[in-house]
């Protein structure tokens, strides 16, 4: 059996007497699934800042069976590691072409700041040109030129979702895609996960346990920063420590 792409052994985040994180372990395989749930406040999303190089933590990180410092924010996406934020985290200001051409910044020479100071024509049109594509993926190449305050909140999800696909991820990390949005969106946000996990292996955090139940293959359960559960969806939903800690507190969200 091969390596896991991602394995996280013994990961504990502080803020001050804190613990956000306390000894954590996590595996995400190829083509692997898996969600990462808990109540409110429980480190999901700390685990994904640590993952990000957002937040100093402790532990260790293997990539594919190969021991590697924490990344800082900027090597994660030649390290294959792509995210969304909470949220959307778009520039409002923007187009949506603009927003998902930034996402694909490593393709262009000079990177980042050079891309805000103007594109050579050549780069320009490949940025374009992969933007567009990682559109059509979330159906909304027909919106690109829109400023992204002008759009409504489900369609943003779908643009922020664009924008960390467009570098071709090998692992994609998902915060809460089905929060905020109502049920015909969800069920796309659904579909949508099934879809792209042919393409990446997805670290999931979401409180729609619809949605987690469906299209994880495994889910890791955490409470105050610790682990408390692991395994399959079937394993999860039955398991008694998560239903007092996870299902019983947080039912009115699903
Ligand atoms: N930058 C920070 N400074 C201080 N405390 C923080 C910081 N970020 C997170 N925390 C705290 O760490 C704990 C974990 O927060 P985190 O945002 O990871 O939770 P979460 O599982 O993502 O919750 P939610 O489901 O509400 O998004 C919380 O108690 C939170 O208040
Ligand atoms: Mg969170």
């Amino acid at each position: 059996m091969s390596a896991p792409l991602l394995s996280i052994n013994g990961l504990g985040v502080h803020f001050g007497g804190l613990a956000a994180l306390s000894d954590v372990d996590i595996e995400l395989n190829k083509n692997e699934v898996v969600g990462l749930i808990g109540p409110n406040g429980a480190g999901k999303t700390t685990l994904f800042n640590a993952l990000s190089g957002l937040v100093s933590c402790e532990g260790n990180l293997e990539l594919e069976g190969k021991s590697h410092e924490w990344p800082q924010p900027n090597e994660l996406v030649d390290l294959g590691i792509s995210r969304t934020l909470q949220g959307v985290g778009l520039f409002p200001d923007m187009t949506v072409l603009e927003n998902v051409m930034i996402g694909a910044t490593k393709f262009a020479t000079g990177g980042l700041i050079r891309s805000a100071l103007g594109l050579d024509i050549r780069t320009e049109k490949v940025l374009r040109s992969l933007a567009m594509d990682a559109l059509a993926k979330v159906s909304c190449t027909g919106i690109a030129d829109r400023k992204v305050d002008s759009l409504p909140y489900p369609t943003t999800k779908r643009i922020a979702i664009a924008r960390a696909l467009v570098s071709d991820p090998k692992i994609l990390l998902l915060d809460e895609p089905a929060g905020g949005l109502g049920a015909e969106d969800i069920e796309w946000m659904n579909s949508f996960i099934d879809v792209i996990s042919n393409r990446c292996s997805i670290l999931l955090v979401e409180h729609h346990m619809d949605v987690v139940m469906s299209v994880c293959d495994r889910i890791y359960v955490l409470n105050f920063g610790k682990l408390i559960a692991s395994g399959t969806p079937e394993h999860v939903r039955n398991n008694p420590d998560v239903i007092e800690a996870y299902l019983g507190s947080s039912a009115g969200k699903q």
